[in-house]
C-alpha cells in the first residue's frame, strides 16, 4: 500500500526518500524513451498562444512556482508571474491581453486557489492544473490537468509534491520552448537531467547521518534561523525556511542574500545559524560574501553548495546537475534537517500544530 508507513518512522521521510523514485516516474511519464516531452498538444498550443503565463499557488506550491518563473523564461521565452493565490483573488494585478493560467496544487483542494480558477473561468481564460490528486476540484474546474504522480503525500510539511512540481514545470517548459523554437530548449536534456537529479538525491538521502548532526549541532538549540541565496537559491531558501517553522517551530526566514544588510542583519546573535544556498555561478560569491558579513555578526554559517562551486570548507556539497535544475538537489537537505531537528525535538514530526494538509477555507 502506497499511503503505508512501512518501517519508517514518519511519512515525511518517507515522502523525502521517494523523490528519486518520482522523478523517475515523472521522466517515464511525460517523456519518450528519446527524451522528447509527451504532453498534450492542445495545452502546448493553449500555452503557446499566451503572452504571459500567471502562475498560482499557496505554501510549497506557491515556492515551487517561483522556480517555475525561471524554467518558462529561460526555456520557453515567455514571461512569467508568480502569485500567492490568497493576495492574488482580490487584489488582480493588471493582466495582459493573452493570459494563461497555472495552478500548483499537491491536493487540487486548497480554497484560496480555487477562488482564483473560478474567476479565471468567469472571464474565460484557459488554465491548467498541475496536482498530485486525480478529479480533485482544481483539476475539474481547470481547462486542462497535468498530474504529479508523486503517490499520497501524507505529511503535512509538503517535500516530494515540491520537487515533483518543478521537475514536471521542467518538462513543460522543456516542450513549450521546443514548440516556440527556442535553442536552449532544443539542447536542454531533459531525460538525462533528470536521472542525474535522481541519483543526485538518493545521494543525499544516503546521508541522513549527515544532516541528522548539523541539526544537532547548529538547529536544535536555536529559536531563530536563516537561509539565504540569491535568485533561484533565494526561492528555495523560501521554501527551506519554511519546512523548518513549519515542523520544528524554530523562526526561520528565507532571505536574499544582498537584501539582508539592508535591516534584517540587525537579527544576527552570537550563534545564529545562516545556512546559504550557493548553486548558481553567477552569484556565489556575492553569497559567499554576504555569509561574511553575518559571520563577523557572530553567525554561525553553513553552505550547502554544487560540486563545481564548491571550495574547502563547504559544509555540504551537492552532485551537479543543470543550473535551473539544482533546487531539486539543494531543498533535499533543507527537508532533512527541519524533519530531525522536529524529530530530536520530539515533535509531531507529520501534524505540527495549527496545520492542515489541505485547506479549505479562505
Ligand atoms: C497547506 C499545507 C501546505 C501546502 C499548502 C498548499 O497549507 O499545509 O503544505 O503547501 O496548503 O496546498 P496545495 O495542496 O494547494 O499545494
Amino acid at each position: 500500500d502506497e499511503a503505508d508507513k512501512g518501517t519508517y518512522p514518519f511519512y515525511m521521510l518517507k515522502e523525502v526518500d521517494e523523490q528519486p523514485n518520482v522523478m523517475r516516474k515523472l521522466a517515464q511519464t511525460y517523456l519518450s524513451e528519446h527524451g522528447e516531452p509527451n504532453i498534450d498538444k492542445q495545452l502546448l498550443q493553449a500555452m503557446e498562444a499566451a503572452d504571459r503565463l500567471y502562475i498560482i499557488g499557496a505554501g510549497t506550491s506557491y515556492h515551487a512556482g517561483l522556480i517555475g518563473k525561471r524554467l518558462f523564461e529561460n526555456l520557453a521565452h515567455i514571461p512569467t508571474e508568480v502569485h500567492v493565490s490568497s493576495e492574488f483573488a482580490y487584489e488582480q494585478p493588471m493582466l495582459s491581453e493573452k493570459p494563461f493560467f497555472i495552478f500548483l496544487t499537491q491536493s487540487g483542494e486548497t480554497a484560496d486557489s480555487r477562488e482564483v480558477l473560478v474567476n479565471v473561468n468567469d472571464a474565460g481564460y484557459p488554465s491548467l492544473t498541475i496536482t498530485n490528486v486525480q478529479n480533485s476540484t482544481l483539476s475539474r474546474e481547470a481547462t486542462y490537468t497535468l498530474l504529479l504522480h508523486a503517490g499520497p503525500e501524507i505529511a503535512v510539511a509538503s517535500t516530494k509534491a515540491y520537487t515533483a512540481q518543478i521537475a514536471l514545470e521542467a518538462i513543460l517548459a522543456k516542450a513549450l520552448g521546443e514548440l516556440t523554437g527556442q535553442i536552449i530548449a532544443q539542447n536542454f536534456n531533459i531525460r538525462q537531467q533528470l536521472g542525474l537529479v535522481a541519483t543526485g538525491m538518493q545521494a543525499i538521502v544516503d546521508e541522513k547521518d549527515k544532516l541528522e548532526e548539523m541539526s544537532s549541532k547548529y538547529l536544535l538549540k536555536t529559536n531563530r534561523a536563516f537561509y539565504i541565496g540569491r535568485g533561484i537559491d533565494h526561492a528555495v531558501s523560501l521554501e527551506a525556511a519554511l519546512k523548518l517553522k513549519e515542523i520544528s517551530y524554530i523562526q526561520c526566514e528565507g532571505f536574499a542574500s544582498g537584501e539582508l544588510k539592508h535591516g534584517t542583519i540587525a537579527l544576527i546573535e552570537a550563534g545564529t545559524p545562516v545556512i546559504g544556498f550557493i548553486t548558481q555561478a553567477k552569484t556565489a560569491g556575492l553569497t559567499r560574501s554576504n555569509l561574511q558579513e553575518t559571520m563577523a555578526r557572530g553567525a554561525q554559517t553553513l553552505t550547502i553548495v554544487r560540486e563545481s562551486l564548491a571550495v574547502d570548507g563547504d559544509d555540504l556539497v551537492l552532485p551537479d546537475v543543470d543550473e535551473m535544475l539544482m533546487p531539486l538537489l539543494s531543498v533535499v537537505p533543507a527537508q532533512l534537517l527541519a524533519y530531525y531537528t522536529s524529530l530530536n525535538k520530539g515533535l509531531d514530526v507529520d501534524k505540527p500544530r495549527n496545520l492542515a494538509k489541505s485547506v479549505t477555507v479562505e
